[in-house]
């Protein structure tokens, strides 16, 4: 592409501003790439952001996926509407990137992907963590076989969101969080979704899901607040993810991925690769800290994984996380669902959604 591409951002909440400010960013440093607008629900917003930002402020999706200045649509809103957007988009030849859960169903997830694959469209799903750098190291050495043949890798969140200040904070947190139909889950889909993505980059496809979910702490929202899963692995080894959104205090918050492999064993601390052991006598030992806070999302990751996409898109090459990668992680999320209330092991890859 000779020109800058031309992007715009759909949903200016918590991670749409997050998203702005990562392109302003990457617009001012980099020839890569122009913000020409946004769109969101409250008019008085999009007029704030398009003058703060100076793009166009669209008072319409359509105006969005119209404008010819617009190559990239960004989907940033709550999770039920990911995939009619995302078709929208790619209807109208858009390349999209869009947040996680990239829909809330595998059905939904296929077709967009179908879609994508069938008009040559670049669909991208965030799961920023991926360009952590201890994230980054770690992978090396999974792929390098440091740590030998993958045998369990453990997932815990143990997060914490309160009910009035984050479930029923304001009319837009009552509009969809908390809710199957508008979040389509709760602790797994939203939050802990992050986690399983990196266990199934660092241990690889998964045949078999066994899992729980319930609700112990949170009585004015239906999804869950604990949710716990152990997966089978195609190399053989296993998974095991336990993830919470009550933990106390809440300044004792962490998020943390255990990896033990035929050779060595490893650790990360929320992105950071604390500690790594192997018989290759390769060691790392760093000292772990826990976090108070877990709703703030720096931009710095954000950005790496935009300037990944743009750079695929202008060099005509694949972006690493495809619809196809999105889908993993979703799958496993919808299969633990399926089990927890069908009282069943699951079989992958999903035949249908299952009603629940
Ligand atoms: N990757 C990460 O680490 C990360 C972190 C946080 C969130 N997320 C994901 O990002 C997405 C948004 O989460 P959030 O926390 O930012 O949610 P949020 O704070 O509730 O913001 C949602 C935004 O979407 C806008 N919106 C709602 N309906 C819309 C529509 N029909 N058309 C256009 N805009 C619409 C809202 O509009 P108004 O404000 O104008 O009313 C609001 O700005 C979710 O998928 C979430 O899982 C990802």
């Amino acid at each position: 592409m000779s020109r800058r591409i031309g992007v715009a951002v759909i949903g200016l909440g918590t991670i749409g501003q997050v998203h702005v400010e990562a392109l302003k960013d990457l617009e001012k440093s980099t020839n890569l790439v122009k913000l020409v607008g946004i769109h969101s629900l409250s008019r008085r917003k999009v007029r704030e952001f398009a003058s703060r930002y100076g793009c166009k402020g669209y008072e319409s999706y359509d105006d969005v996926v119209r404008d010819p200045e617009v190559d990239v649509v960004v989907i940033a809103t709550p999770h039920y509407l990911h995939a009619w957007q995302a078709f929208y988009a790619m209807e109208h030849g858009k390349h999209v990137i869009v947040e996680k859960p990239m829909a809330t169903t595998v059905t939904a997830a296929r077709e967009m992907i179908s879609k994508a694959r069938r008009k040559g469209i670049k669909l991208g799903v965030i799961f920023q963590g991926r360009y952590a750098d201890g994230v980054v190291e770690l992978k090396r050495y999974v792929d390098s076989n440091a740590l030998g043949k993958i045998l369990l890798v453990t997932g815990e969140m143990m997060w914490y969101r309160d009910e009035t200040s984050y479930y029923l904070k304001d009319e837009l947190a009552r509009s969809w969080r908390g809710l199957w139909a508008t979040e389509g889950g709760g602790a797994l889909i939203n939050q802990a979704i992050h986690t399983i993505d990196l266990m199934l980059w660092f241990g690889g496809d998964v045949e078999e899901v066994v899992g729980y979910i319930d609700n112990l702490t949170h009585p004015s929202v239906n999804v869950e607040d604990i949710g716990i899963g152990v997966m089978k692995y195609r190399s053989g080894g296993y998974g095991v993810l336990i993830a919470n959104l009550f933990t106390k205090p809440s300044t004792y918050q962490y998020r943390r991925i255990k990896i033990f492999g035929s050779k060595g064993q490893a650790e990360l601390w929320d992105n950071e690769l604390v500690f790594l052991k192997t018989e290759d006598d390769i060691s790392i030992e760093r000292k772990p800290g826990y976090s108070s806070e877990t709703l703030k999302v720096p931009g710095g990751l954000h950005r790496k994984l935009f300037e990944d996409f743009l750079k695929a898109l202008s060099e005509d090459r694949d972006f690493p996380i495809t619809g196809e990668e999105g889908l993993k992680s979703l799958e496993i999320v919808r299969a633990i669902y399926y089990s927890s209330t069908r009282k069943t092991h699951v079989k992958l890859p999903l035949l249908a959604d299952g009603v629940f």
